[in-house]
């Protein structure tokens, strides 16, 4: 793939209408919560249920799904090192550009890699990421495989599969974490809102 991001060609246009000034007539703060762990550990639920606790506190939200997300805009994108990363930072563009519309962004994806969710950080702004650990035992992913895919996985007919033959690193510093094995999804809902809640963003 061509990197024109060194294209002296090109200069960043700006508009005449403020992402403050977009906040303020959603009345809302824009920030992505950016949820990551393995497959099966919930982030999906989690998601769906956050948006409904924000929406009915009158929040303007959208979720972007690493599974929904690979069948459409990034359709062209592998589960190789380089398919994550390239996944992971055209999630952040995304998620950046719709926190300037003052929208709030709920993000899904495994992200297994610190340095990818580090530039989604850079990328997205250290206040405005909310980086939550969806955590639950590798064991207890693969006892629910909700999509049967790690056992395609442990047959080997699934390649680069995450805890299986491709490496999750556990976030080193995230906002925080929800323990996914005991916790329902309403709670790990409830934790997050009012972590959100304590912090003032919403
Ligand atoms: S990420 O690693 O690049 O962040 P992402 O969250 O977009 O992954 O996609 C993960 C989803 O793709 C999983 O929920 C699963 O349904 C599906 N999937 C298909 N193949 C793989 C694979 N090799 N590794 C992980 N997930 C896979």
């Amino acid at each position: 793939m061509t990197n024109f991001s060194s294209n002296h060609n090109l200069a960043t246009e700006s508009f005449l209408i403020s992402r403050d000034q977009k906040e303020a007539l959603n009345g809302q703060k824009a920030f992505v919560v950016w949820l990551t762990g393995l497959s099966g550990a919930g982030k999906s639920t989690i998601a769906r249920n956050l948006e409904v606790a924000l929406f009915k506190a009158g929040i303007r939200t959208l979720i972007l799904d690493g599974d929904n997300t690979r069948m459409s805009i990034n359709r062209d994108l592998d589960f190789s090192i380089a398919g994550r990363q390239e996944n992971i930072r055209r999630v952040a563009e995304m998620a950046k550009l719709l926190n300037d519309a003052g929208v709030v962004v709920i993000t899904a994806f495994i992200s297994p890699f610190e340095v990818d969710r580090i530039q989604a950080r850079t990328i997205i702004g250290e206040d405005c990421f909310i980086e939550v650990f969806v955590d639950a035992p590798l064991d207890v992913c693969m006892e629910r495989d909700t999509k049967g895919l790690y056992q395609k996985a442990i047959k080997g007919e699934l390649k680069d599969f995450t805890g299986i033959s491709s490496p999750y690193e556990a976030p080193g510093n995230p906002k925080l974490t929800v323990q996914t094995k005991d916790q329902k999804p309403e709670d790990s809902v409830m934790q997050i809102v009012a972590w959100m809640k304590s912090n003032y963003y919403i």
